[in-house]
């Protein structure tokens, strides 16, 4: 979807925006993303700061990116600059694009171990196979250096060639068959997890919080996440609120996006900490969480073969359509800002991101020696796209909404299809002028370990 076409093409119906914005939601952060950095930070304590944030800051900042988008109609860029021309705000782009860059290699990587888990599937790899062995053959998969890079190239080419023929209205009104389909799925999923032997565990981690055991990075990280997994902070939903038309109830779309979003994240939880208890897994495994343990369960089931496979196609597909909504802003920058022809606009962008990528995925293998604060490449780029950029992004965006745009209009242009009425109108200004600024402020502050510097810094000037 693109900012330039003069006739403005808008959703027709009221749940083509929901599917639109949920498509891009749902993806490799609910089921990929969330039950590996909740089993790294400690699991329930972890899962509720995550909701907090959810509430608190990212369903208020949903709201925000619709409000800015459908009423300038305008990308993430051209939105600003309509909105408050001349000022520096239009520079909230910015954050997006590089954002979205980063997010997009690393995403087209994990994408990849998808592709390859389809064929595992469709050769019954797994069949018989100990934890040990599923262990290792995605530890050997994914450190070498040929393998997934040919599947990461595959999936750059189907986000790439989707952008380029402009299908994607096609996939969302295709993802609206395959979501409750991916739903059900995990559903099942979800029955025969909690029914292993040893499930208890597993549940007792994800839902009995012991907030002890709760660090910063692990706050920041919830942060981050909240914004990642709802595609937040890089003007993702701006592009999409831009389509959404004036009768649409703009309150009721962010929060049943920010549900479903939630909802999806939950169940995968559930799918995974059972049975990562139940074949003794380490929960904090890592980025290998959910490829090591779903086979397991996929052999403990009966139709396994038919559901791994299954679930494997839609989990690639709901990247595909989180992955468009991402290359979607860069390519509406370098087509809109840099004003490039967008089909070169698309091939330009695919090819830098996936060489991005391709380090990301040799960072994991033969360049894992190559250490950049404490993290391999890929691991960097994470934290510097979702817990760094998408924060600073939606605490602007907020900033914007709450003390530039203002009460006034914010209520014309949500009374349209629906009305915020008074006491959530004013909690919602409340959250956006102040809550989810200072929040993120200071949850970046620590968790990037800016303020512990300071503190240092004081102590050892003052006393
Ligand atoms: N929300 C997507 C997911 O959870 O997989 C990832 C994503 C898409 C992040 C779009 C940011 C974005 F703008």
């Amino acid at each position: 979807m693109s900012g330039s076409r003069k006739s403005r093409a808008l959703f027709t119906s009221r749940f083509g925006v929901i599917a639109a914005a949920a498509g891009s939601a749902i993806g490799l952060g609910n089921i990929w993303k969330f039950p590996y950095i909740t089993g790294v930070y400690g699991g329930a304590a972890f899962l509720f700061v995550y909701l907090a944030f959810i509430l608190a800051i990212g369903l208020p900042i949903m709201l925000s990116e619709l409000i800015i988008g459908r009423k300038s109609r305008k990308n993430a860029f051209g939105a600003f600059k309509k909105l408050a021309p001349g000022t520096p705000w239009r520079f909230i782009g910015s954050f997006g694009v590089g954002a979205a860059f980063i997010i997009l290699s690393f995403y087209g990587v994990v994408a990849g171990w998808s592709i390859r888990y389809i064929v595992f599937s469709l050769t019954n790899h797994f069949h018989n196979s100990s934890p040990e062995a599923i262990s290792s053959t995605f530890n050997a998969f994914i450190t070498s250096p040929g393998e997934p890079l040919v599947y990461q190239i595959i999936f750059m080419l189907m986000t790439g060639a989707i952008i380029m023929i402009g299908v994607q209205k096609g996939i969302e009104r295709y993802s609206k068959i395959l979501m409750p389909l991916l739903l059900t799925l995990i559903l099942i999923l979800d029955i025969r997890a909690v029914t292993l032997h040893g499930a208890y565990d597993g549940l007792r981690f994800l839902f009995k919080p012991d907030f002890s055991k709760l660090t910063y990075e692990g706050i920041l990280s919830a942060l981050g996440h909240a914004f990642f997994s709802l595609s937040l902070g890089m003007g993702t939903l701006i592009t999409y609120g831009s389509y959404v038309r004036k009768e649409n109830n703009l309150v009721q779309t962010a929060i049943q996006v920010t549900a479903a979003d939630t909802i999806i994240a939950i169940l995968a939880g559930i799918a995974i900490f059972p049975a990562v208890f139940a074949f003794n897994i380490e929960p904090g495994e890592g980025v290998g969480l959910i490829f090591i343990t779903l086979p397991n369960v996929f052999m403990q089931m009966p139709g396994g073969y038919i559901f791994s496979i299954m679930f494997f196609v839609l989990l690639t597909i709901a990247a595909l359509t989180s992955a468009i909504s991402i290359l979607e802003v860069v390519v509406a920058y370098f087509s809109e800002e840099l004003k490039m022809k967008r089909n070169v606009a698309t091939v330009f962008a695919t090819i830098l991101i996936t060489l991005l990528g391709i380090i990301c995925s040799l960072s994991l293998g033969i360049f894992s020696d190559v250490i950049v604060f404490n993290r391999n490449i890929f691991d960097l780029l994470d934290h510097i796209s979702a817990n760094i950029l998408l924060p600073l992004g939606g605490m602007f965006i907020a900033l914007f909404i709450g003390w530039i745009y203002g009460r006034y209009k914010v209520l014309r242009e949500v009374a349209h299809g629906g009305k915020l009425k008074g006491q959530f109108l004013k909690i919602f200004m409340v959250l956006v002028k102040f809550i989810a600024p200072i929040a993120i402020f200071i949850v970046f502050l620590k968790g990037i370990k800016v303020l512990d510097f300071l503190v240092t810094f004081i102590k050892t000037v003052i006393f």
